[in-house]
């Protein structure tokens, strides 16, 4: 007799960017020949890398048999950043879920050739060290939660923005561990100060009437205000990080229009990082940019970012060159 045939179920690959790698299934792909095989194996669990690979050659599915959909289901529903904004978590738990959100972003910037997304994931090996062993760090993810509790978004952009910037600073060959630190500390924090804003003027296009643009163009200043006594804000070039996050190359930018070299360097970087972020998640005028669009945009920005450190960027998300692992 034969066996009886196995049933499959569809599984769209957004919803597994949102999640752990530690599979407890196997994830199967659909072949044009109506066979389904192995893409991810719960032994070896998921691969954000790999994940990145499949999207950019247009996979929308996987599928998981019949038997493993209780499974997969449990797994969907305990995603890092469900676990992350869950009072319930324990905090060791909360760290695991905030770096595996950090890691996804990371990949989800790359679907580029194999020895880039080799690199890239060598780098970020170097970074989940330094902050699985770093004192500040624990606190720091603390007092994150505690004033973006709810707000998935305002969160996801201080993660993008530290990924981000994190990329573009490795790219242009820093590699201290005091200035990416400085780097991601800053981009967890650049925009909290927004918060203290009515909901619906939090981000720049909201804001019309000079007063209101007057207003929100303060929110460094607020950030800093905000938390002055905490965490990581003592350290003076966090704090010029944070309130410079805004000024521009030009001296056009906010909220003390300081001009080129003077803007110190890192902050330059977040800019790019802040930039980047907030355009491929439709906070800059409400539309969700792709990557290559929102560097078009920056690139087309006379006086506005520092072009020599945007170069190896841009290099690397439009043609996917190799970058410097730190
Ligand atoms: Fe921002």
């Amino acid at each position: 007799m034969d066996a009886p045939e196995t049933i499959f179920h569809p599984v769209t690959l957004s919803s597994l960017k949102d999640c752990f790698k530690d599979l407890a299934f196997d994830l199967y792909l659909l072949m044009p020949t109506g066979k389904h095989i192995k893409a991810f194996d719960k032994t070896t669990g998921l691969d954000f890398s790999r994940l990145a690979t499949y999207e950019a050659k247009g996979v929308q599915y996987f599928y998981v048999t019949r038997e493993e959909v209780v499974l997969l289901d449990e797994h969907l529903a305990r995603s890092p950043m469900f676990m992350l904004t869950n009072p319930e978590t324990p905090v060791e738990g909360k760290k695991k879920a905030f770096l595996t959100v950090m890691e996804q972003t990371l990949f989800e910037a790359f679907t580029h050739g194999s020895t880039t997304q080799a690199a890239i994931a060598k780098a970020f090996e170097a970074l989940r060290a330094s902050l699985q062993s770093d004192r500040d760090f624990l606190d720091t993810l603390t007092l994150l939660l505690e004033v973006c509790p709810k707000d998935d978004s305002f969160l996801r952009h201080a993660i993008g923005t530290s990924i981000y910037s994190y990329i573009v600073a490795t790219l242009n060959g820093m590699s201290s561990e005091r200035s990416l630190k400085i780097i991601l500390f800053a981009a967890f924090f650049h925009d909290i100060g927004r918060l203290r804003l009515p909901e619906d003027r939090r981000l720049a296009y909201q804001n019309k009437s000079i007063e209101e643009i007057v207003e929100f163009r303060r929110h460094p200043l607020l950030t800093l205000e905000t938390f002055s006594a905490s965490l990581p804000f003592a350290d003076e070039e966090i704090r010029t990080c944070i309130l410079q996050h805004k000024e521009r190359l030009d001296g056009k930018g906010y909220p003390h229009g300081v001009k080129g070299p003077s803007i110190f360097i890192l902050a330059r970087i977040l800019a790019i990082g802040d930039a980047m972020s907030e355009f491929t998640l439709g906070m800059e005028d409400g539309h969700f940019y792709t990557k290559a669009q929102a560097l078009a945009h920056m690139m087309s920005e006379e006086g506005h970012f520092d072009r020599k450190l945007l170069a190896p960027f841009a290099n690397l998300i439009l043609q996917g060159s190799t970058p410097k692992a730190a």
